[in-house]
């Protein structure tokens, strides 16, 4: 049996590879950024051909930096940002437009318009567990199909294929020239991806007709839906010939799997450019009331579907990047945290990051960004502040939504992504959560869930206590705030998220 498996990360930011060993230690990491375009206020467009270059470039990368061989790798398993949504042509495999990004608003008015019906935004919540909201595919597929000339023609007759970012990378990685007839490959997506389509049922797991309809989509161009764990099919690109692509999961979910949360109850939070909380919910379906999404979590091969409830806020570490590229307060990343650590206090001062409406559990597509509670006092410490707070406090919001829906408190969080390597924002999460925040050994999450989905498939990790096994605590962060502190500080984010509403008309 060769000795790794490998993951390919396909994210809203970057593309990466991660080489894992069996103890799901990285043995080799290479990572690209892609383009952000913004064509207008509230539009968001990847690149797919050079998010597919770059995914040759890290994988190939990747291998060279540890000198393997494809014949080294057992398989390989696919993770990405999900909802983004692209279409291509199955002969020329060249995409009509970019790809519409989940952060991109473009579909508020389709919101509005299909919220129209006497059933407000929760229209289509029992069939598919998401309200009606600019974040999911099904909308923005919509007005592909609506706006891209000769697009809807081209779907009817079966040339137009649509696709997350998995379903793209699979099918470029299975095509070319010894791919028969046409210039693609496989053409699937797993349980988990499709789930954020707004299209599949999640009772049956499959494309629903009545919703196909309501979105006029058409079946033709809709990928094959996949449990996340299994043999797809083999490379024939020869960045990995011959590999088998043995995992498929949504990013968040893929995290899930990779901080081994199996159990009902159990539940992550990663904090990247959003912040995502899983909760796994077993094999029965949750609905929420209050204001989460009800989603698959991952489905193991011939096991049954596990489901999850989840939080999902749009906008944290990617407030960081907005303070160091639009205001330059910061020069990178890393020195928000000494910025922050130069006050004692926010200095009465909140941030609202409404830069995409406001997410769970509000799903709010009018709401935009504001700094509220300023006087001269405030200064760029209070601020950075003030940014870092936003993600802890948008994270209490969810794990109180998720506590009420599943009618248990959060004995402690699991934590993983960029930002838990700021210690002051762990602190302060755990300080507002009043409980403990618990960062892993490996806080690769998203990629090595995705390599453990390929890794069982193919027999490298033979059961989930293997996963299990591999997991380990680095630290835990236990709340030191009073309650009044606390209150006084939910108080004015609750003052502040309030004044964000409505703002767009
Ligand atoms: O739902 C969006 C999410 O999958 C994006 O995750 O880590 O690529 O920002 P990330």
């Amino acid at each position: 049996m060769p000795t790794y498996v490998a993951a390919i990360d396909q994210g809203t930011t970057s593309t990466r590879c991660i080489v894992f060993d069996r103890q799901g230690q990285i043995v080799s990491l290479a990572q690209k950024e892609h383009k952000q375009i913004y064509p207008q206020p509230g539009w968001v467009e990847h690149d797919p051909e050079e998010i597919w270059r770059n995914t040759l470039e890290v994988v190939a990368l990747a291998r060279i930096k540890a000198k393997l061989s494809a014949q080294d790798i057992a398989a390989v398993g696919i993770t990405n940002q999900r909802e983004t949504t692209v279409v291509w042509n199955r002969r020329t495999g060249k995409p009509y437009y970019n790809a519409i990004v989940w952060q991109d608003m473009r579909t508020a008015d389709l919101v509005t318009e299909f919220s129209a019906n006497g059933h407000g935004q929760d229209r289509f919540r029992e069939q598919t567990g998401l309200p009606l909201a600019t974040y999911f595919s099904g909308l923005k597929l919509k007005w592909l199909l609506d706006n891209v000339a000769g697009l809807r023609a081209d779907a009817e007759r079966g040339d137009a294929l649509f696709g997350n970012m998995d379903t793209f990378v699979v099918w470029n990685l299975t095509g070319g020239p010894n791919a028969g007839p046409s210039h693609g490959g496989l053409h699937l997506t797993d349980v988990t991806n499709a789930s954020r389509t707004q299209l599949m049922n999640l009772q049956t797991l499959d494309w629903d007709d009545q919703l196909l309809d309501d979105f006029t989509v058409p079946r033709a161009m809709l990928p094959q839906i996949r449990p996340s764990s299994e043999v797809y099919g083999t490379v024939s690109s020869e960045v990995l010939p011959g590999v088998p692509i043995a995992g498929i999961l949504g990013d968040q979910q893929a995290a899930l799997v990779g901080q081994t949360c199996y159990e009902p109850g159990q539940a992550k939070n990663t904090y990247g450019t959003g912040c995502f909380l899983l909760m796994n919910t077993g094999t029965e379906l949750r609905p929420s009331t209050c204001g989460l999404l009800t989603t698959v979590a991952y489905q193991f091969q011939n096991e049954p579907v596990h489901y999850a409830l989840e939080g999902s806020v749009a906008i944290t570490g990617a407030l960081v990047q907005w303070l160091r590229d639009n205001l330059g307060i910061i020069k990178k990343s890393t020195d928000i945290e000494p910025l922050a650590r130069s006050v004692e206090d926010n200095g009465g001062a909140y941030f609202v990051p409404a830069f995409s409406g406001l997410y769970a559990p509000h799903w709010k597509a009018d709401a935009r960004g504001v700094i509220a509670g300023l006087t001269r006092f405030v200064n760029k410490g209070h601020l950075a502040r003030a940014v870092l707070e936003a993600t802890a406090y948008q994270t209490v919001d969810v794990v109180r939504a998720m506590e009420q829906d599943a009618g248990v408190s959060l004995k402690s969080l699991r934590v993983d992504g960029g930002m838990v390597v700021n210690s002051l924002l762990m602190q302060f999460q755990s300080d507002m959560l009043n409980g403990p925040v618990v960062c892993p050994q490996m806080t690769e999450t998203t990629a090595l869930g995705a390599a453990y989905a390929a890794g069982l498939a193919v027999g490298y990790w033979q059961n989930l206590d293997d996963l299990r096994q591999n997991w380990g605590v680095a630290r835990t962060y236990e709340p030191n705030m009073d309650e009044a502190q606390r209150a006084r500080l939910m108080r004015g984010w609750q003052k502040a998220i309030e004044r964000s509403f409505g703002w767009e008309e």
